[in-house]
């Protein structure tokens, strides 16, 4: 019988939590999947046709990136359209920093999942019964599916949900919180986790799948909803998992302009369809900027938005979709016409003012093409993950994509590996302090979280530098230091995962000495291919407890990446 120490106290610091008393339930699996979008519940669902699977997801189901997700699924389906082209516009929109075999097992197994997905009753839109694809930034042929017009992630996401309500042996925790992994002997062995009546529960499982998707709230203004707070990235660190490209936090351009959180996301494919975005003067300033002009990549339209800002001493500018027909933009865009209603504003007859957001989170938990981190027994997919496959910048539409075709590897990976490993063990030594921790004072939590956010989003937002980050950093640890040891409390834990991964985003930013993609550093404002087709990788040193910040060049996995277990 093994017996599991756990995450949370493995020796390299202060345990994280307390037990404070709370009842310890147990329960396992043979595979644990810990998060509810896309990527989540495509490996839930393939991975319940041989195994046992539970599901913990830290809110309800349609409280997920997935679930707000408007834009589409970029694939190569179009008869004008080829692998060999979603890759070269991958890699372009990723500049130089994508790992090429990553981004060819996306688009080439990327057009099949899109069936399956149909074929399991999603409604993508169709004309004259062809799927209608939709022009996005950087793709050079329109290649987005879509469906609701601008509500493909609830439609997606509510087709998957229903696969796991219909008699899945999926066993779904919604609002159930993750504190951290269960490592024993260096392989994951399960999870720890914190439901809503403050109860805790051991889960024990052969296989653990990390799909806890981004950290958009370690921002002010984020399109990302309440719950992503880097929990997957934090805790994948703190069970001593390798993460990579944590600088790179992608913004999109076109966010409501306001001070709601989360804000309305205005979907690229607005652009896609015609609109137009103007500064104060009503020009057009893509024009010119970019042989794309509005559909250049992410990354370039935010750049050139942000020299608006600092040229017209403003915090925003305008989406213009009045030249549009009105029926029509009602139709394409239900959820941004509503969305905007609600706020007050008309999309077919007023200028939308509009600031960047940040949105997708590129860093992760290293990964291989199949899911596998560099702890065996824990896979990671989705936006946790970082699979290498946006490079610098990611392309639109590749996110949902993504979660399709690396959940579904990891599926097919687990299946091969929990089929030679050992069985789950059925014991563990948990580490958990035992003195009862009174915690923060859920005002003090509520306003260290809102400083935080301002913090980043001033120091190491779209633009950053050496002095700025430095100043970040010493203002997380000030406020590290401040706080008392959480208790079993989740609006605590999550501060304490964003304070972890807003250390380790800014760590990342002080390292990478250039600007490139979504990573712009005023003080070395030029890429440098020669010293920086670099990725970062950052992790736990297991004998120190320290932070460790180092790199790798492109197209490496590093020493620390195993092999394959
Ligand atoms: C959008 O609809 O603009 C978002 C699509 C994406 O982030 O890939």
């Amino acid at each position: 019988m093994n017996a599991a120490q756990t995450g949370p106290g493995t020796g390299r610091g202060a345990p994280l939590i307390s037990r404070s008393g709370a009842d310890l339930r147990y329960s396992s699996y043979d595979v644990l999947v810990i998060g509810g979008g896309i990527a989540g519940l495509t490996a839930a669902v393939g991975a319940a046709h041989r195994w046992h699977v539970g599901l913990i997801t830290k809110g309800d189901l349609d409280e997920t990136a997935t679930f707000l997700a408007q834009g589409g699924i970029a694939a190569a389906i179009g008869d004008y359209d080829s692998p060999e082209l979603h890759l070269k516009d991958t890699l372009e929109a990723g500049v130089g920093l994508c790992d090429d075999d990553a981004v060819r097992v996306l688009v080439e197994e990327g057009p099949a999942r899109v069936q399956e997905l149909e074929a399991m009753g999603t409604k993508f839109d169709r004309r004259d019964g062809k799927l209608i694809l939709a022009s996005e930034g950087a793709h050079s042929v329109p290649r987005v599916v879509r469906a609701g017009g601008d509500a493909t992630g609830s439609v997606v996401a509510s087709a998957l949900a229903q696969a796991i309500y219909s008699g899945t042996r999926v066993e779904l925790h919604e609002n159930e919180f993750v504190i951290d992994l269960l490592v024993d002997a260096g392989r994951c062995v399960g999870a720890l986790s914190l439901d809503r009546d403050g109860e805790l529960t051991v889960t024990l499982a052969r296989a653990v799948v990390l799909a806890c998707g981004g950290a958009g709230q370690v921002f002010a203004h984020t399109t990302n909803p309440l719950v992503a707070t880097g929990d997957g990235q934090a805790m994948a660190y703190r069970a001593g998992a390798v993460m990579r490209d944590m600088e790179f936090m992608q913004f999109h351009p076109t966010a409501f302009y306001g001070t709601e959180n989360p804000t309305l996301l205005l979907t690229e494919a607005l652009r896609g369809e015609g609109a137009y975005l103007r500064d104060d003067a009503g020009g057009r300033f893509m024009v010119g900027s970019h042989p794309r002009a509005e559909l250049a990549p992410r990354d370039v339209v935010v750049r050139h938005i942000k020299r608006v800002f600092d040229r017209d001493g403003t915090d925003h500018v305008w989406l213009d979709a009045r030249h549009l027909e009105c029926g029509f933009l009602r139709e394409r865009f239900p959820t941004v016409f509503n969305g905007l209603k609600a706020r007050g504003y008309d999309l077919c007859t007023q200028l939308i003012p509009i600031a960047p957001a940040s949105h997708y989170f590129i860093g992760g938990a290293l990964t291989d093409t199949w899911g596998r981190t560099t702890i065996p027994g824990l896979y990671a997919c989705g936006e946790t993950a970082s699979t290498g496959i946006h490079g610098a910048n990611r392309l639109a539409s590749n996110s949902l994509l993504e979660g399709l075709v690396f959940g579904d590897r990891t599926v097919r990976e687990l299946n091969r590996y929990l089929s030679v490993s050992d069985p789950a063990v059925r014991k563990v030594k948990l580490d958990l302090a035992d003195e009862p921790r009174k915690g923060n004072d859920p005002a003090v939590v509520a306003e260290k979280r809102a400083a935080l956010a301002l913090l980043m989003s001033d120091l190491c937002g779209i633009v950053r530098d050496r002095d700025g980050l430095q100043k970040a950093a010493d203002e997380i640890e000030a406020m590290k230091a401040s706080l008392a040891a959480p208790g079993l409390d989740v609006a605590e834990l999550e501060l304490f995962n964003l304070l972890t991964v807003a250390e380790h985003m800014v760590a990342s930013a002080v390292m990478r000495e250039e600007s490139r993609g979504v990573h712009l550093r005023s003080d070395f404002p030029e890429r440098d291919d020669e010293d920086w087709r670099r990725h970062v990788l950052l992790e736990l040193d297991a004998d120190t407890g320290e932070q460790k910040v180092y790199t790798i060049p492109v197209g490496q996995r590093g020493s620390a990446a195993r092999e394959g277990s």
